[in-house]
C-alpha cells in the first residue's frame, strides 16, 4: 500500500481538541517528537484565538521535551499517564493544571485495553522501518506501542532516519490476552523471545507517515561521586555476601536497576567485583553502564523496554549489531515489567527512594507528601515481585537539612511488606525476616546519618514501644513539619509533641 507522506504539521492537524493520543516510547527513547512538537504550535494558535485545545496522553513512561515539555508549556495536556520526569510537566501537575494518573508501568497497556482511561483516538509511533503491508519496526523502546496501535482509530508513523534500520530485530513484540483468556507468558530466562520483531497493523489505519531525522533526547548523567560510589559498593558487597551464604545461587540472578547515578554506581561496582559471575539483566531501562558491561563480558544478556542511552552509545550499538543481536532484547513495558516474569525469574531489584521510614515503608514519588516528583515508574512492579528488593538513597538531602530516613513516610509507594533491603552510604539494613521493631533497629543503626540517629531513637521514646508498629501518631510527621517551619529537620523538638 502507498502511504500518505505528510509533514509533521499536517499530521498534527489530524489531532483534535479532546482527543487521547497514544505515543510509542519509554523514557525519551523511541518516543514521538515531530508531531507532538507541531501539535504544540496548533494548541498555542487555538489558545490565542480563545479556543480550548487539550489532549490526553497515554504512553509507556517519560517522553522528552519535544512532547511532555513543550505540550505542558503551552498548556495542551489535559490528562496523562503514566510516569514522567519533565520539570515543566512536574510544575504544571503540582499547580493543578494536569490530571496525572501515576500507575505502575506494567499496568499501563492493560488499563488502556480495559478502557479505564477512555479511547485512543490517534497513535503516534516512531519507527525505523515500515513495510507496505503494515509492519512497523520500532526504534529504541517498546513501551505500550503494540496496544495503542491495535486500539487507535488512526496511526501516524514518525519514520525517523536518526535510528538505524539495524534496530530491526531488536524487539520482541508480544501482547497478552485479557482475562479470562490470558495464558502464562512463556519467558523462562531473560533471553527468551516469544513474539514478533515488528508490530503488525492494518495498513489502512496508517493515515500519515512523517519522515524525520530527530535523535532521541538522550540523557547523560553527572560523573560518579564518592557518595554514589559508596552506595554502589555497599550494594555490591551485600550481594556478594548473600551469594557466599547461598541465598543467591552461584550463577547469580537477573538484576533490575533504575536509572541515574546511583544505578550507574551499583552496576559499576558489580561489574568490577569478579566474585560475581557474568550476570543477566531483566530490567526496564538499559543505560550506558549496562552496554559497557556487555562489551566487557560482565553482563551476558540485557532484557529491557528501552535503550535509554546517549546517542553516541546508541549509534555504537546500531553499528555493532552483529555483536549485540544475541545480547539484547527490547520488550513492551507490560512484559519487561511483568510481575509474573519478575517473580518467576527471581529478579533482584534495585531502585532509588526519596525517603524511607524506620519500618521500611518507602516513598518514591512525593516531596513532602504532596508534590509529585516523577512517579512510581516500574519500581512497584519490580519491588513487589522481586526475589530481593533493594532501595538505595543518600542518607540526607539538601546539605543535611533533610533526613532520608524518617519516622513515617509522608507518602507511601512501597510498603514494609515488599521492601527487603535499604542501603545508604552509611550502610545496609537487611529487613528480611524481621518484625517492625527489629526493622527499626536495623534501619536506624545501619542507614541513618549520624546527625539524625539520636533524633530517631528519641522519636521511638515517644511511642509505647510495645505495639506491633510503635508510633506516636501526632509526632510521626514532626520532622516534615519542622522542615516546613525552619527548613531543617535537625531542629525538631520532640518535647513539643
Ligand atoms: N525530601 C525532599 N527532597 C528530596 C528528598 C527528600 N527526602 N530526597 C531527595 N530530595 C531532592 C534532592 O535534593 C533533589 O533535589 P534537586 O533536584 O533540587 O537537586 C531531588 O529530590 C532528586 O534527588 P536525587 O538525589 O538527585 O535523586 P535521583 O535523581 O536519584 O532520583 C527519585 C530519585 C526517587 C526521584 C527517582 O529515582 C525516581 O523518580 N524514582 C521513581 C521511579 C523509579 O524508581 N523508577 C525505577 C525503575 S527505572
Amino acid at each position: 500500500m502507498a502511504f500518505n507522506y505528510i509533514s509533521a504539521a499536517e499530521a498534527a492537524s489530524l489531532i483534535k481538541h479532546g482527543y487521547n493520543i497514544g505515543l510509542s516510547g519509554f523514557t525519551p527513547a523511541g518516543t514521538a517528537k515531530a508531531v507532538t512538537h507541531a501539535l504544540a504550535d496548533i494548541a498555542e494558535a487555538e489558545h490565542a484565538k480563545g479556543n480550548p485545545f487539550q489532549v490526553g496522553i497515554f504512553t509507556g513512561a517519560s517522553t522528552g521535551d519535544a512532547c511532555d515539555g513543550i505540550l505542558s508549556r503551552v498548556k495542551a495536556i489535559r490528562y496523562r499517564a503514566p510516569y514522567t520526569t519533565n520539570p515543566d510537566f512536574r510544575k504544571a501537575v503540582n499547580n493543578g493544571e494536569i490530571a496525572y494518573n501515576d500507575i505502575h508501568l506494567s499496568q499501563m497497556a492493560q488499563e488502556v485495553r480495559y478502557g479505564f482511561m477512555g479511547k485512543v483516538n490517534v497513535a503516534i509511533i516512531e519507527a525505523c522501518e515500515l513495510t507496505d503491508d503494515g509492519k512497523i519496526y520500532l526504534t529504541a523502546a517498546g513501551g505500550i506501542a503494540p496496544t495503542i496501535c491495535r486500539l487507535a482509530d488512526q496511526i501516524i508513523v514518525e519514520l525517523n532516519a536518526a535510528h538505524s534500520k539495524s534496530a530491526m530485530g531488536l524487539h520482541d513484540v508480544y501482547e497478552p490476552l485479557d482475562p479470562p483468556y490470558r495464558r502464562d507468558i512463556p519467558i523462562f530466562k531473560p533471553s527468551d523471545r516469544i513474539g514478533l520483531p515488528y508490530i503488525q497493523v492494518d495498513p489502512k489505519k496508517i493515515v500519515g507517515v512523517v519522515e524525520t531525522n530527530w535523535p532521541d533526547e538522550a540523557r547523560s548523567f553527572s560523573d560518579a561521586d564518592p557518595l554514589t560510589d559508596k552506595i554502589g559498593q555497599n550494594v555490591a558487597d551485600f550481594l556478594v555476601a548473600d551469594m557466599k551464604r547461598g541465598i543467591i545461587p552461584p550463577s547469580f540472578l537477573p538484576l533490575q536497576s533504575g536509572v541515574g547515578n546511583i544505578a550507574n554506581a551499583v552496576l559499576g561496582a558489580l561489574g568490577r567485583d569478579k566474585t560475581i559471575p557474568p550476570f543477566e539483566m531483566y530490567t526496564e531501562v538499559i543505560q550506558n553502564s549496562v552496554i559497557g558491561l556487555i562489551r566487557d563480558g560482565r553482563i551476558k544478556f540485557g532484557s529491557a523496554c528501552s535503550l535509554t542511552v546517549t546517542n553516541d552509545c546508541l549509534n555504537g550499538i546500531y553499528e555493532d549489531m552483529d555483536f549485540f543481536r544475541d545480547k539484547l532484547v527490547l520488550r513492551p513495558s507490560e512484559i519487561s515489567n511483568s510481575p509474573e516474569i519478575i517473580r518467576r525469574l527471581g529478579v533482584i531489584s534495585i531502585n532509588t527512594a526519596i525517603e524511607a521510614d524506620i519500618y521500611g515503608n518507602v516513598n518514591s514519588t512525593h516531596i513532602g507528601g504532596t508534590k509529585m516528583m516523577n512517579g512510581i515508574g516500574g519500581s512497584g512492579d519490580f519491588t513487589r515481585n522481586a526475589y530481593i528488593s533493594i532501595f538505595t538513597c543518600p542518607s540526607v538531602a539538601k546539605e543535611g537539612k533533610i533526613s532520608a530516613i524518617v519516622p513515617m513516610v509522608s507518602h507511601e509507594d512501597h510498603s514494609e511488606h515488599d521492601v527487603n533491603i535499604i542501603v545508604t552510604e552509611q550502610g545496609v539494613a537487611d529487613l528480611r525476616g524481621k518484625s517492625p521493631k527489629q526493622r527499626a533497629e536495623a534501619i536506624i543503626e545501619n542507614c541513618v546519618h549520624p546527625d539524625y540517629k539520636n533524633i530517631l531513637w528519641d522519636y521511638l521514646k515517644l511511642t509505647d514501644g510495645k505495639s506491633q508498629t510503635p508510633h506516636c501518631v501526632r509526632a510521626a510527621l514532626g520532622m516534615h513539619a519542622e522542615l516546613a517551619k525552619s527548613g531543617d529537620m535537625r531542629n525538631v523538638d520532640w518535647g513539643k509533641f
